[in-house]
């Protein structure tokens, strides 16, 4: 916990100057030298009784809250760096820019800033303890909370990220549900795994068809959160859990299969969100469906050139069986609607190499039908300070996943290949409102981009996901 007050209690402080700054002047000629407050400029300097203070600089404007975690973050992390145990961080200039997602962002970075990915080695480096200081007296309580509803979210977001780093070979279909089912147990989540002869009861075919590849079957995990009783709406959240993507039968290259344990990352972005909703009490309903498999080579795998049925009714044209992701998602997005009742859709996916070479690796893809729930998504992920970048859709592209022995195909033409990924998970929302995310570039990086992030998974979507389904009753 992010200890609150007025007056700097340790010996390792933290202070962001702007580039403009008049208490540029206040220090020594020496250290003005070598600092201007130029953004993510920062210098130690030694202050008396033994005292050292971090400057960080802030640029001249921030204009994005991408920049207020980055600012945060690099505080925390170059201390945990030095391996300082506690340090206090001045957090007057993001109080005063009548912003108040200024804050929620600082705490974010600054908690992130501390995190290290699960490592299987012995010893790992130790968080630095958090204090905030310069909050006059009667604001103390509303940092506060400030903090703590953070809190929530950041142990969503390492949640993500630890399961997205596990090695395949320890989080089988089975081992992510029950992962999920133990985290979210503290709050008032109603949880229920689907497992295989369940599956077959229901119908699920399409996420069989892919499951049935491994020895280790799949299953499909259903969260479900009433936190609005009085409204019928229901949020739909849907996340794709292969924890383990050889790309079957068209086998994955041996060089592009080390990202493979990541493709969970929609998944597990989903199960963030929804344990910070019910740990913050937030006043929506959202139900949570991860449906969860390995895509492997076995004698029960698909083909390409197979036929398969689907939950919904509809055929589908296998071409690739490395396009799994949106079969195993097609079923989850319709159970979600025919048997789980939801409202609007939000699927979230690491689903085509295409937007990768589109975006790189910091901004996530979008593809909408619906133009409010586009525009609350907006104002959600700039809030969050995450980047996404919506891509259109035409009659053209719909033609593209058009099969002529089956109701559709799981690939498009060579072009466009994530708008026809998209577009394929739509043919199953049942005409609901229907976002769906992208994160194949954004959910892991192998060379952090910003400091809030550290090797591997970055816990995409969580903070996004949350500040939509937050917003919007209040
Ligand atoms: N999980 C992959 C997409 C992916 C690629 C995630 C790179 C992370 C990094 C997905 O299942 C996949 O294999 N997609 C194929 C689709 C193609 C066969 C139409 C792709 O994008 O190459
Ligand atoms: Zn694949
Ligand atoms: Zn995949």
């Amino acid at each position: 916990m992010i200890q609150v007050v007025s007056e700097c209690t340790r010996k390792v402080s933290i202070s962001f100057f702007r580039e403009d700054d008049e208490h540029l002047i206040e220090l020594p000629q020496s250290i003005r030298l070598l600092f201007n407050g130029t953004y993510l400029q920062s210098v130690w300097m030694q202050e008396e009784r033994g005292r050292l203070r971090l400057l960080i600089g802030m640029g001249k404007v921030i204009d994005d809250e991408i920049q207020w975690k980055e600012l945060a973050a690099t505080g925390v992390k170059t201390c945990k760096e030095k391996q300082i145990e506690e340090v206090s961080m001045d957090i007057r200039p993001f109080m005063n820019n009548g912003k108040s997602e200024t804050l929620y962002s600082v705490v974010e970075g600054a908690i992130l800033g501390n995190y290290d990915p699960k490592t299987y080695r012995l010893s790992d480096k130790k968080p630095v303890e958090l204090e905030f200081f310069g909050v006059p007296q009667q604001e103390i309580m509303t940092i506060k909370s400030v903090i703590c509803e953070m809190e929530a979210v950041v142990k969503g977001i390492y949640f993500a990220r630890n399961m997205v780093n596990m090695p395949g070979n320890k989080l089988r279909p089975i081992d992510f549900a029950e992962k999920i089912v133990n985290f979210v147990k503290e709050t008032d989540i109603e949880t229920t795994i689907l497992k295989q002869d369940e599956l077959r009861a229901l119908g699920l075919t399409a996420l069989l068809g892919v499951g049935e590849s491994s020895a280790y079957p799949p299953c499909m995990a259903v969260l479900r959160y009433r936190g609005n009783p009085e409204s019928s709406k229901v949020s739909g959240l849907i996340g794709k859990g292969v924890t383990c993507d050889t790309g079957g039968y068209c086998l994955k290259p041996g060089d592009s299969m080390l990202g493979i344990k990541g493709d969970m990352a929609g998944g597990a972005a989903v199960a963030g969100a929804i344990y910070a909703l019910a740990k913050n009490k937030i006043k929506t309903n959202v139900t949570a469906i991860i449906p969860m498999c390995e895509n492997r080579i076995s004698p029960g795998s698909l083909l390409p050139g197979d036929v398969i049925e689907s939950y919904a009714g509809k055929t589908i044209e296998i071409v690739n069986t490395d396009a799994e992701g949106r079969l195993i998602l097609a079923d989850a997005v319709s159970y979600a609607v025919r048997s789980e009742g939801v409202s609007e859709v939000l699927d979230i996916a690491t689903l085509t190499g295409a937007v990768v070479n589109m975006l790189g690796f910091s901004i996530g893809g979008v593809v909408c039908d619906d133009e409010g729930f586009y525009q609350r998504f907006e104002e959600a992920f700039k809030s969050a300070g995450e980047r996404y970048q919506r891509l259109p859709f035409y009659r053209e592209h719909e033609k593209m996943i058009e099969s002529s022995i089956a109701d559709i195909r799981n690939l498009g033409e060579k072009f466009c290949g994530t708008i026809t990924a998209g577009l394929f998970i739509r043919a199953f929302a049942e005409k609901k409102p229907w976002l769906h995310l992208d994160i194949a570039g954004t959910a892991w990086v192998d060379s952090p981009i910003f400091s809030f992030q550290s090797k591997g998974a970055t816990g995409a979507g969580v903070t996004s996901i949350y500040r939509l389904c937050s917003k919007e009753e209040r």
